[in-house]
């Protein structure tokens, strides 16, 4: 009787709420989605590609009705076939800071497909294709080296002809074929001293009541939107965003991204703020046309990228970002990524998550087979809950915060010696991706008599302002929850691109034959 009173009450009020109340916040999430590519879909949704580097699938697609809320829907790259370092050989060159960066994503009606390109290091271009933005996707074209497509934006313009922009300093732009699977011919078309700039980067090309323009920035500070009359100039430019304060507390002023226009006319720029240790965060502001033909941007209350401003479009709720996940099977969701292609005979997923070792080294940054999972939220907490039974003899498995610097807590085990450990400060160098230091036990206490069975839990505090640390703990029941090893301080250098987040690691040291069961994890 009394519950559904206060439900009636509650949606009675609900739709009293005011116009002026429904704003969203800045950043629109909490995660690292870097390098947005944001273009319409045939169902009348938002599509957002992003960056992975040397995460397997590449270039996660969101999904959104509304520019505020995502979810995460497929990725355009089932396996990074780009070279040998993609599966983490042994010895050798690995593909840290390498993979899928500020590359495209479109569909294009006439022929009902979706189509991703980009450059991978070191350069060369590449096509996928899908029917549908959730996939399956595949491989549709190698569009030659040398000449990358550097943080490239395609256009299908009115005409249903295929440009791609890219470059760095020089900007080009180049024709593709009709079916777009070849380059017809590429222009440079503007440099960034025409701009007065030293640099530039991150370019998208669009199409608006016939006029072709260029969005793209000076990294760190500006960005510019360029107008012709065709594809191959000469294009004029103004700033768009120079210099603003970020709606993210120590987020960097935000510049590169991608110009979306709603159905209603209105148009918005998502662009993203960088804040480590989370990362790269998307960042929604609305612009307006003025009388030259140029966009202007419309400030916040802060006098820069607000935090808050009305709502573009209903808000339409998707699939929440943060949850529990019990690996039913028979695939891991989109949500999920490897640390470098799997070795897909080494785990399956059906009703847990089973992990075999898939390396043997005493290298994290070697061990194949290292699932992560984004961070949620300013304070993310991962809880994963562990069956070791068919652990062997010298296998490492746990759960951890992982980036260039990682730190995680597991089991250990020595002959018939199980330990919980705390490890920290396995670190690679932010740049070559070299491992300089395999990371040490901080503490370390005995597995529980007969136990084979624990939970894990890492929380962090994720903020650029914040304490930027993560405490590890255990527990045998699920409830009650003990902390094992100092805090861990967490990284905040950016130049490996990515930020933190959960990584499930299982790794031998003596060899292969053992595995760990994962039966729930759950992301908050
Ligand atoms: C449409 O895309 C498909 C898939 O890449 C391709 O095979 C086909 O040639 C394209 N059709 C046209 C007319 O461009
Ligand atoms: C495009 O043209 C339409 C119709 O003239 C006009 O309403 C709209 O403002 C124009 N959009 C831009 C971005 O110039
Ligand atoms: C909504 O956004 C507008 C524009 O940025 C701002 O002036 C207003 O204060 C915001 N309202 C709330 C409730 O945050
Ligand atoms: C197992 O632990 C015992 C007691 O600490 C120790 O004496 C023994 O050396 C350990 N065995 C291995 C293989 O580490
Ligand atoms: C972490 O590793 C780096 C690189 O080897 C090293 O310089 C640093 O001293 C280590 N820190 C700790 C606390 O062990
Ligand atoms: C980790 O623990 C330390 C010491 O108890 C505390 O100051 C810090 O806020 C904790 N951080 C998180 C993310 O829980």
């Amino acid at each position: 009787m009394f519950r559904p009173c206060i439900l009636a009450l509650l949606s009675l009020l609900l739709n009293f709420i005011p116009t002026w109340a429904k704003n969203f916040t800045n950043p629109v999430f909490y995660a690292d989605y870097p390098d947005n590519d944001i273009s319409l879909g045939p169902d009348g949704a938002y599509y957002y590609s992003a960056s992975n580097f040397h995460y397997s699938p590449g270039a996660p697609i969101l999904r959104s009705w509304d520019l505020v809320n995502w979810e995460p829907v497929g990725h355009s790259i089932p396996r990074l076939d780009f070279g040998d370092g993609y599966d983490l050989p042994a010895t050798g060159q690995r593909a840290y800071r390498y993979g899928t960066w500020a590359s495209t994503l479109r569909y294009r009606k006439s022929n009902k497909t979706w189509y991703w390109m980009g450059c991978t290091n070191f350069w060369n271009n590449w096509v996928f294709t899908a029917a549908s933005a959730e996939g399956p996707w595949s491989y549709a074209a190698y569009l030659g080296g040398g000449d990358c497509y550097y943080d490239s934006g395609l256009l299908i313009d009115d005409k249903d002809d295929m440009y791609i922009v890219y470059g760095n300093g020089q900007i080009k732009v180049a024709q593709l074929a009709a079916d777009g699977l070849s380059q017809v011919k590429t222009q440079p078309v503007f440099k960034a001293s025409d701009a007065g700039v030293e640099y530039m980067e991150g370019s998208r090309m669009y199409q608006i009541n016939g006029t072709y323009y260029i969005l793209n920035d000076q990294p760190g500070s500006t960005a510019f939107v360029w107008k012709s009359e065709s594809p191959w100039g000469p294009y004029e430019h103004k700033v768009l965003v120079k210099d603003v304060t970020s709606p993210v507390a120590a987020g960097s002023s935000p510049h590169q991204g991608s110009l979306i226009q709603t159905a209603d006319g209105a148009w918005y720029f998502m662009s993203f703020t960088w804040a480590y240790p989370s990362g790269r965060m998307p960042v929604l502001a609305p612009i307006k046309w003025e009388a030259d033909g140029f966009p202007s941007f419309v400030k916040g209350d802060n006098g820069g990228w607000g935090k808050s401003y009305p709502l573009p479009l209903p808000a339409k709720a998707v699939k929440p970002l943060t949850g529990t996940y019990r690996f039913e099977g028979p695939a891991l969701g989109p949500t999920f990524e490897w640390n470098h292609n799997p070795d897909t005979s080494k785990f399956s997923v059906n009703k847990g998550l089973v992990l075999q070792t898939a390396s043997v080294t005493t290298d994290l940054y070697s061990a194949r087979n290292t699932l992560t999972h984004r961070i949620f939220g300013e304070f993310p907490v991962g809880t994963v809950e562990i069956d070791f039974t068919s652990m062997a003899d010298g296998d490492r498995s746990g759960f951890g915060a992982f980036r260039d610097r990682s730190a995680y807590i597991g089991i250990h085990r020595e002959g018939n010696n199980y330990s919980i450990v705390a490890a920290h400060n396995m670190t690679q160098d932010e740049y070559s991706g070299e491992t300089l230091d395999f990371g040490r036990v901080v503490e370390s206490v005995p597995v529980r008599e007969g136990v084979r069975k624990i939970w894990f839990r890492a929380e962090l505090d994720a903020r650029a302002i914040g304490s930027r640390d993560a405490n590890f703990s255990y527990s045998y029941d699920g409830r009650k929850f003990v902390r094992l090893g100092e805090t861990y301080e967490l990284y905040t250098g950016w130049a490996f691109f990515l930020g933190y987040r959960f990584a499930f690691i299982n790794y031998a040291t003596k060899a292969l034959g053992g595995s760990v069961k994962i039966t729930t994890f759950t992301s908050s």
